[in-house]
């Protein structure tokens, strides 16, 4: 059941729930009505009648609970997600100070993910939606993240270049507009959130090793070593980040019993290599398309160095860059309300039937219909 432009409400408070992977988010988004700006339409702009704003979001992270197995075990995920999710809602509404009663639509995360993490939520937010009576809307994922940076004070405008950064996919895409998403690029193998987190591994640090790698760089050495910078110099937009874990275990086979006293160096080199290829594609997608603004999406969108690298090339090409704030580059529930909260805003609201629902653990950006 979608919604028509005829019947969407005065007001909407729209539920977002995301159990894609690790981490259960739940967050509500309501989107209110501004005054019609006179004269916009004229100006061939699409006139925004309603103003999306975030009223409550709660998270749990699975962390601890896959750190002893050093990497996510998808089962464990799902049980978990089965725990978490109405609690979080609950909380979410009583933050919001609302009941469920009030809710005008309910997003989930409809993939790509794990299968039985996806169906937590699915299945959540498909029985709220029959109890209800109240549309469904299955969100893509990527799109959420794509579209977090809106979540800041001062959102980025369309059109954009997106480098999407997370643990499962590296790509380059093309935003002409909310919902129109064309792929310029992406990696050929690992993604780059996956080669930090494999390189990390290799370096003996705890799941998620992604993140703890980024932060012994900070006292490392960048060029004390040497890691490929693979497809630097190719001429297309994709990225290939799977030669470089290689090297890394090369590199540490050869140190042996020395590793410990080089790791700052190790992962300060290993970031670098990863960076620097993230930069080099970036900047050369803006120059093929034309677009003066970057927005950066996804976990790696956290790491500090391809913050302030990104910042300084766009600086240099005077265009604009947009990151998400820091909370909301990993998954979270706010990221999948506001997409669909932007799919209401455009007419792009689309759904899923009333009584029953779909997952799609394996689902392409690019497949996603205007
Ligand atoms: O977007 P996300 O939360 O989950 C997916 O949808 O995959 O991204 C998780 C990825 C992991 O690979 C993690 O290692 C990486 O983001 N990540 C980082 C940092 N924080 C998270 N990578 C580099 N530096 C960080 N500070
Ligand atoms: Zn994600």
């Amino acid at each position: 059941m979608g919604l028509s432009r005829a019947q969407t409400p005065q007001k909407m408070n729209i539920l977002g729930i995301e159990t894609s992977c690790d981490e259960s988010g739940v967050a509500l988004v309501q989107l209110l009505p501004i005054q019609p700006q006179v004269g916009i339409e004229l100006l061939g702009l699409k006139p925004f009648e309603m103003q999306a704003s975030l009223k409550a979001h709660e998270l749990h992270t699975q962390i601890a609970m896959h750190q002893p197995y050093g990497g996510v075990v998808p089962e464990l995920a799902s049980r978990d997600h089965i725990q978490r999710v109405v609690p979080l809602i609950q909380e979410v509404m009583e933050q919001a100070g609302l009941a469920v009663r009030d809710l005008d639509l309910i997003a989930y995360t409809k993939g790509p993910g794990l299968a039985g993490a996806l169906l937590v939520g699915a299945g959540v937010a498909a029985s709220l939606a029959a109890a209800l009576d109240k549309p469904l809307l299955g969100i893509h994922h990527l799109e959420g993240h794509l579209l977090s940076p809106f979540l800041s004070e001062v959102p980025p405008s369309f059109p954009f270049v997106c480098l999407l950064v997370s643990g499962g996919h590296t790509q380059l895409m093309r935003v002409k507009s909310m919902g129109q998403y064309e792929l310029l690029g992406q990696s050929v193998d690992d993604a780059a959130g996956e080669a930090f987190d494999k390189s990390g591994k290799l370096l003996g640090l705890d799941y998620p090793a992604g993140a703890a790698l980024s932060q012994l760089a900070m006292s490392g050495n960048p060029t004390a070593f040497v890691f490929p910078r693979p497809l630097l110099h190719s001429k297309d937009l994709d990225f290939s980040f799977a030669g470089l874990k290689t090297s890394v275990l090369t590199q540490v086979n050869k140190l042996g019993e020395q590793v410990a006293a080089h790791r700052e160096d190790l992962a300060a080199s290993v970031q670098a290599a990863i960076v620097e290829v993230l930069v080099k594609k970036s900047m050369a997608a803006l120059a093929q398309t034309g677009d003066r603004t970057l927005v950066v999406a996804g976990g790696v969108g956290a790491n500090q160095l391809l913050r302030r690298s990104l910042q300084a090339a766009c600086e240099k090409q005077k265009v604009s860059v947009f990151f998400p704030p820091l909370k909301w580059c990993t998954d979270n529930g706010a990221m999948i309300a506001l997409a669909a909260a932007m799919r209401v805003q455009y007419g792009l609201e689309q759904g899923t039937k009333a009584y029953g629902f779909e997952v799609l653990p394996r689902w392409s950006l690019g497949d996603l219909a205007a």
